[in-house]
């Protein structure tokens, strides 16, 4: 694997009393793809989000290559492609519209733009239903648009927040088969996901998070070595507890 691309020190997130980061550190490897694992509550969300530079640390910081996301967010945001746990599309507006939108965010013009947007109308496999408003979409529609949405500006780094949550099966093989081309191209992907299969299959590495803190981090056969199981499910019980917070 290559070089520590993205590096969290002593991160530390609260929400007023909530305390959702407890003094992060994890190093994410340029070209990986990285999990992260965890129950509701353990804090995914809110490490994706500073990664993205959408929220702010309490204290410690994330550095994407040596950048601070916190101190330098402008210099970050074109490096990073994300997917929200919740879809962020317009549902009065057309698919094509959506994509039109963001592309012009992302500082996208004239004939780039268009082949961009063509580009994703593909990734979202929507070439049937893409003038169609996204309010008549279904779940799983809206998650591949979303996706496609994060990739307009060829991002090296893909930030996404369970891209396969309430997906069918095509859909999720799909966009798991999306995640690996994309590393094939040479990108990152951090991600969150419930489901254990797809991260033992997709991962290099999987961070185990619980109560804002990582208890292990490692590939699918280190974690299960770590814990003498023959089965991530078993691990993951291991390190996560019942789930209540
Ligand atoms: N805006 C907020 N205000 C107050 N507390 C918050 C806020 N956002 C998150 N939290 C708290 O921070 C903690 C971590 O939440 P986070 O959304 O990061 O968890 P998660 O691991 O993504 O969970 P899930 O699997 O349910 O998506 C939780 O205790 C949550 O209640
Ligand atoms: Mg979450």
């Amino acid at each position: 694997m290559g070089n520590v691309l993205i590096e969290a020190r002593a991160l530390t997130k609260k929400y007023g009393k909530n305390t959702a980061l407890r003094g992060i550190d994890l190093e994410i490897a340029g070209g990986e793809i990285f999990g992260l694992f965890g129950p509701n509550g353990a804090g995914k969300s809110t490490f994706i989000s500073i990664l993205a530079t959408l929220l702010k640390p309490t204290s410690g910081d994330i550095l994407v290559n040596g950048i601070s996301v916190s101190e330098q967010p402008d210099r970050i945001k074109p490096e990073i492609g994300f997917v929200p746990q919740d879809i962020a599309l317009y549902p009065m507006l057309s698919g094509r519209d959506n994509l039109d939108f963001w592309a012009g965010i992302y500082g996208l013009r004239g004939k780039q733009k268009k082949e961009r947007i063509e580009e994703a109308v593909a990734v979202a496999r929507l070439e049937d239903r893409i003038g169609e408003r996204v309010s008549q979409y279904s779940g799983g529609m809206k998650r591949r648009l979303n996706i496609a949405v994060s990739l307009l500006h060829h991002p090296r780094i893909l930030v996404m927040d369970e891209p396969t949550a309430g997906v069918d099966i095509q859909s999720r093989r799909y966009i798991m088969d999306t995640l690996i081309g994309l590393r094939e191209e040479g990108r990152t992907i951090v991600f969150t996901s419930h489901y254990i299969d797809e991260l033992e299959t997709l991962c290099d590495k999987i961070a185990v998070m619980n109560m804002g803190i990582i208890p292990a981090v490692g590939s699918p056969a280190q974690l299960k070595q770590l814990c003498g199981v023959n089965n991530l499910e078993s691990m993951l019980f291991k390190l996560t507890g019942d789930g209540k917070a």
